[in-house]
This record gives C-alpha cells, structure tokens and sequence, in this order.
C-alpha cells in the first residue's frame, strides 16, 4: 500500500491499445480513488505516464523500487508475428528477458505481477484450449510469450497470465488492431470502380474488445487488493467465432457501406498463424469476473467515433 494507504498498480506499456483501455478502467470505475495507478510507456510516453524503456533492465529496477508497487500489470510487448519473425532476438529480449527483470524485482518486493499473454501459444488444431493444455506455438511470436509466461511463473508462482485473444477496441490508427485495420480495404472496396476485398475465411478468432478485458483485469486487481490472489495461467476470450472475412461484414454492416469481400479459403501470410485457438475462460468465470459486449455493438459505437473512413 502507498503511504495514503491506496492499492498501488504500476501499469507497464499504457500506452497501447490494452493498456489504454485498462488506464481508462481503472481511472473511471467505482473505488478508483482506492487506487494509485502509476502507468509507463515509451515512444508515447505523456505528462500522465513514467517514460520507461524495457530494454533497459536498470531503469526497470529503479523505477519498481521506486514505486514500491502492490501490483503491477504488464500490458509491454512486442505481439506484432511477422516483426517477431523476422527478429525473434527482439521479441525476446522484451517478452522474455524485461519480463524475467520485472518478475524478480516484483519477487523481492512482495508485488504481484499480471503479464498479458496471447492465445498464439496454442498451434490451433484442438479448440478449446484449458490453462492447462500443452503450449504448441506456430511461430517466433508465440514462443516468446510462452518462454515470458514460464520464466514469471518459475520465479513466482504466485503471479498471474491473462492470455488473450485478437483484440480490439478504442484505437488512434485503424492499423492498431487487426480488426479495424480491414476497414480501408472494406471501404475501397465499395467503390464500383475498385475490385473486391479478398478476407481471410480459413481461420477462426474470437474478437475481443479492450474495454471488456479492461474489466476482467479490474476484477483481477480487486481480488488481489482483497487478499485472495489469483494466481497461475488465466484466460479470457469474446464467445463470438468469427474470420477475417465475417469480420469484415461486421465492420461493413456498421458502417452502412455495400463492400465487394470476396472469402479467401487458404491462409496467405508469411508467417504460419494457428487456424482456431478459442480460449476457455471458465477458470474467471467461476470467479464472477468478466464482461462480453456483443461485437456488432461495440464495433457500431467504436466506428461512430471514427467518422473519416475515407480509404487510405
Ligand atoms: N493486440 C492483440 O490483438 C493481442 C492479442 C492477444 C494478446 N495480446 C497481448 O496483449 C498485450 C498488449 O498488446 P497491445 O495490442 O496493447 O500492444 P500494443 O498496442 O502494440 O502496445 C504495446 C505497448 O508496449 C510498449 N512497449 C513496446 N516496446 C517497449 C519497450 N522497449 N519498453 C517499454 N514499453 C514498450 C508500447 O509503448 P509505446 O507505444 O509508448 O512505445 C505500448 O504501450 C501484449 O502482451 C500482447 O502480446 C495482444
């Protein structure tokens, strides 16, 4: 506790697209001023964050001892797969070996540490996964979250994953998510004198929006601040199976435009990607924590908001 006696959670890489949104929870919900949330970033660090750079393992020691933190929520990563692919020493050093710095800091100061994973640690050919199925990573992405989750729980088995699913939510570039960074392609393609938008049709996500885990992470917290700590792997995922392509009908529907898709049945990226990681939430569920907004709702308001779809 700080000095006031508030909960205090440092909040590491707030400034992405889950971070953001977990900031904004934490900041709005009820209880907020129990809280004391301290939350970094790097290239987008503001006047309301530390500028904190993974890579540099003595600036993450100072700034933990510093803090003294109760909790501290990892939401830093590298999870673009084809950067992570062609540079895996990267994906590395900031999924495995920052994680590996914070987790011993968080050991000797008593702090409970939430890492973010991904359901890419799954090959994709036996939905739904357990917490406790075997990690079958398709590619450089997927293994180094699988290495992070392994090194934070060696060093403290009582810390906490919360792996996830494609997510989507508030953004500041269509091109933060791999959802609403169909939609220039969605627009295009409604114009008669463009060809259609082909839309991956082979392989099945669960589109799950920031906001949503946002609350899954406050109930996490709130456990925590209330003595009963989660601890082990975690999972949350959205309960809508979608592709790229029913994906892409979504946004057009919400947007009210007639775009020409065109279903592509064969996986097309450079980097091999699992075909259907569903994710078994049941384990947070049990707890009473978590929330599903429906995705036609959540992507109709989140592109209301966004009026300039004008292609790019
Ligand atoms: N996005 C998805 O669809 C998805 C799906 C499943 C799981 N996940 C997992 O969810 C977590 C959050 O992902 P996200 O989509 O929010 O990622 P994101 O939007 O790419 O944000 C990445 C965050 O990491 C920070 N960061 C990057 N390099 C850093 C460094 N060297 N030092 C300090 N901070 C650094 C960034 O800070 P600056 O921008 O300020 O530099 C930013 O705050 C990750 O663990 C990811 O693996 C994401």
């Amino acid at each position: 506790m700080s000095a006031d006696g508030r909960f205090t959670v440092a909040l590491i890489g707030a400034s992405g697209l889950l971070g953001r949104a977990v900031a904004a929870e934490l900041a709005s919900a009820p209880g907020a001023r129990d809280w004391r949330v301290v939350r970094t970033a790097r290239s987008r660090a503001d006047a309301a964050s530390v500028k904190l750079d993974l890579l540099d393992h003595d600036a993450v020691r100072g700034f933990l001892r510093e803090l003294a933190p109760d909790a501290i929520v990892v939401a830093a990563a590298e999870r673009r797969p084809d950067v992570c692919e062609n540079d895996p020493a990267l994906a590395r050093a900031l999924n495995v070996d920052a994680l590996s710095v914070i987790a011993s800091e968080a050991r000797a100061l008593g702090a409970w540490v939430l890492s973010i994973s991904t359901d890419y640690v799954f090959d994709g050919t036996s939905p739904p996964y357990s917490p406790g199925d075997a990690p079958a990573p398709l590619n450089a992405y997927g293994k180094s979250k699988v290495d992070g989750e392994r090194a934070l729980l060696a060093s403290d088995p009582s810390s906490c994953v919360l792996r996830l699913p494609l997510l989507y939510g508030p953004f500041s570039e269509w091109n933060e998510s791999a959802v609403t960074s169909l939609t220039p392609a969605i627009v295009k393609s409604a114009d008669p004198a463009n060809p259609p938008a082909s839309m991956d049709a082979w392989a099945t996500r669960y589109p799950t929006f920031t906001p949503d885990v946002a609350v899954v992470i406050r109930g996490m917290l709130e456990h925590r601040a209330k003595g009963a700590t989660i601890s082990g792997i975690t999972q949350w995922s959205g309960d809508e199976p979608m592709t790229k392509f029913d994906i892409a009908q979504g946004i057009a529907r919400a947007l009210k435009v007639d775009a020409k898709l065109v279903a592509q049945l064969t996986p097309t990226d450079a980097t091999p990607r699992p075909r259907d990681c569903h994710l078994d939430s049941g384990r947070l569920e049990a707890l009473g924590i978590g929330r599903r907004t429906p995705f036609d709702i959540a992507i109709g308001g989140l592109l209301a908001k966004y009026p300039d779809v004008s292609p790019q």
